[in-house]
């Protein structure tokens, strides 16, 4: 087997993103305007919903959806600790309580069946993530939510595009956060979205997300706006920019194609992987789509002579590179000075000393998964525990 270098990602951009990022430099219009509104128009219809706010980040996405709900210190907001650390930290930083509810461990979702226990007369919202693309329960939430009168904020940086039993995710939540973070399935650099049926609300997020200023901040440039405005919330600076927008456009012209191109490496990796004892493939429900964001295997490590991190040295020795998603929250230095300790959401520590994501991304060839099939291959022969 010839040496190879697999990075954990490419992002793939084409000549159209590079011209339309060109034309964008060259317009004398960098920031916030009126490429963003093409953008978020394109995302509205794409997604079909009311409303798309583009911001700076799926972090900001997440932060204002609940600041402009009004969720503050006293209230709680329900959410697991298998995610990226944004998504609890903006629940910290808007002053509310985040309450973890452990993993399934087949999709790394939510459990749903241990949501209602954790529902206090603080509790607001439902915080569920979608991840590596794949939908959580999400009738489950929604009556739960009914239930209780919790708003559904969803975090859904790894769910572009992604479909429950035929809906596309977006379009079930009260608010919607997407990501196009570099890594992302549509990249801009940094940047994310926010999308919600409710008017009101996208019009409130507008206004945080430029300062607080009153309507149509970004036209006070214009030829057509004023230099006149006024602060009417404590706002954020949090806004998309036209530079963005650019690779925006062109990526989402470009989405299905690039999720064909992922849906097809996700099918060889089935194919190469499918029959080794030692791990277990990543597992889709039936009545959903996943995004294909992320190609998550674990471990079988009673079967194995090495340990997670051994496995993704020996993969990088072979110039294969990996990732892990994720760390539990509560892992972290941070949320342990808190008071989380180790051993408190069994499932998501379980599943994380087993995790580990491949190299995944649309440019894959078949030569490129062949050797990280056949490196993973290598390894467990030879470490495989003999019984
Ligand atoms: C599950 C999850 N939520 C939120 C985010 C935050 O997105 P961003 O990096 O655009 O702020 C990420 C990004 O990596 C993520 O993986």
């Amino acid at each position: 087997m010839d040496y190879r270098e697999i990075p954990f990602f490419k992002p793939y951009i084409t000549d159209a993103e590079i011209k339309e990022v060109e034309d964008t430099l060259r317009s004398g219009w960098l920031t916030l305007g009126p490429k963003t509104k093409v953008f978020e128009k394109m995302l509205a219809d794409f997604l079909g919903v009311r409303n798309v706010v583009a911001l700076n980040s799926g972090t900001a996405a997440l932060h204002l959806s609940l600041v402009a709900l009004d969720i503050k210190e006293g209230d709680e907001v329900i959410t697991t600790p298998y995610t990226f650390v944004s998504t609890v930290a903006v629940i910290i930083q808007s002053g509310a309580k985040p309450v973890f509810v452990d993993i399934e461990p087949s999709t790394m979702n939510i459990d749903v069946s241990l949501i209602e226990e954790k529902i206090t007369e603080r509790t607001k919202a439902i915080m569920p993530v979608h991840i590596a693309g794949q939908p959580c329960d999400m009738d489950e939430i929604t009556d739960i939510a009914h239930k209780y009168k919790l708003f559904i904020l969803e975090d859904a940086a790894h769910a572009l595009p992604a479909y429950y039993k035929g809906r596309i995710i977006g379009t079930i939540g009260h608010t919607t956060s997407f990501s196009f973070y570099a890594t992302k399935n549509l990249v801009t650099g940094e940047g994310g979205a926010l999308a919600t049926d409710d008017t009101n609300l996208a019009e409130k997020i507008r206004v945080l997300s430029l300062h607080g200023i009153s309507k149509d901040a970004w036209k006070r440039y214009t030829s057509s706006g004023s230099w006149y405005y006024e602060v009417v919330h404590l706002g954020f600076k949090y806004n998309f920019t036209d530079i963005q927008a650019s690779l925006g456009i062109v990526q989402l012209q470009r989405l299905q194609e690039m999720q064909k191109m992922r849906r097809h490496v996700a099918e060889m990796y089935y194919s190469m992987l499918s029959d080794i004892e030692e791990m277990e493939l990543p597992f889709v429900k039936e009545d959903r789509e996943t995004a294909w964001h992320l190609f998550i295997i674990k471990l079988n490590l009673h079967k194995l002579n090495i340990s997670r991190n051994e496995f993704i040295d020996r993969l990088s020795e072979k110039g294969v590179k990996t990732s892990v998603h994720f760390i539990p929250v509560h892992y972290h230095p941070y949320y342990q000075k808190m008071g989380y300790r180790k051993g408190m959401y069994p499932m998501a520590e379980a599943v994380y000393r087993r995790s580990v994501s491949l190299p995944f991304y649309p440019q894959m060839t078949e030569d490129d998964v062949r050797y990280v099939a056949n490196s993973i291959k290598d390894i467990i022969s030879k470490e495989r525990l003999k019984v």
